[in-house]
């Protein structure tokens, strides 16, 4: 709800700027910096579900959120990929690639394996945020 209304008021800025400066080239860059921050934080919220769920040993939870986050990071993958940074589609594809394999292991009950690739996803998470690739 906060992002919700965040990505309002920014929307309503930009607008506004338009309007000001009919000529200008309002830059996409700030509403997709807001998109790219609310999949984040989704992903944080799914990332506490599998957590739950592998408590839990649910595997159809583990398998749902693990296939958002995998959604997510497809997001994330194609927003870098437009912005050419190479080394961080990377990343984001070897996220999805781990979001897969915690879904799938876990939907089989295999919740060790499927525990080992949340870590090896998380690790990935991490990985590209010391990157800081938002500050290129
Ligand atoms: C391919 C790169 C990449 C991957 C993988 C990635 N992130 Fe991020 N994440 C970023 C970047 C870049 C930022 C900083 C965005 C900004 O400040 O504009 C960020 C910021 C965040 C934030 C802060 C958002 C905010 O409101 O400022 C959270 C929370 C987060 N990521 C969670 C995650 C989780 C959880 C995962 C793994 C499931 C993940 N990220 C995977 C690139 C990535």
């Amino acid at each position: 709800m906060k992002f919700a209304v965040a990505v309002l008021a920014c929307s309503m800025t930009l607008t506004a700027a338009a309007r000001l400066k009919p000529d200008a080239t309002v830059s996409a860059q700030a509403p997709d910096a807001d998109a790219h921050k609310a999949w984040m934080n989704d992903a944080t919220d799914l990332q506490e579900d599998i957590r739950d769920a592998m408590r839990a040993q649910d595997g159809a939870k583990i398998a749902d959120a693990a296939t958002k986050i995998e959604a997510l990071m497809a997001k994330t993958e194609a927003y870098w990929s437009a912005k050419k940074a190479a080394d961080v589609v990377t990343l984001a594809q070897t996220a999805r690639s781990h979001a897969k394999d915690v879904a799938t292991l876990g939907k089989a009950g295999k919740f060790d394996q499927s525990n080992e690739a949340f870590g090896k996803l998380n690790t990935t998470c991490n990985t590209c945020h010391d990157l800081h690739p938002e500050k290129r």
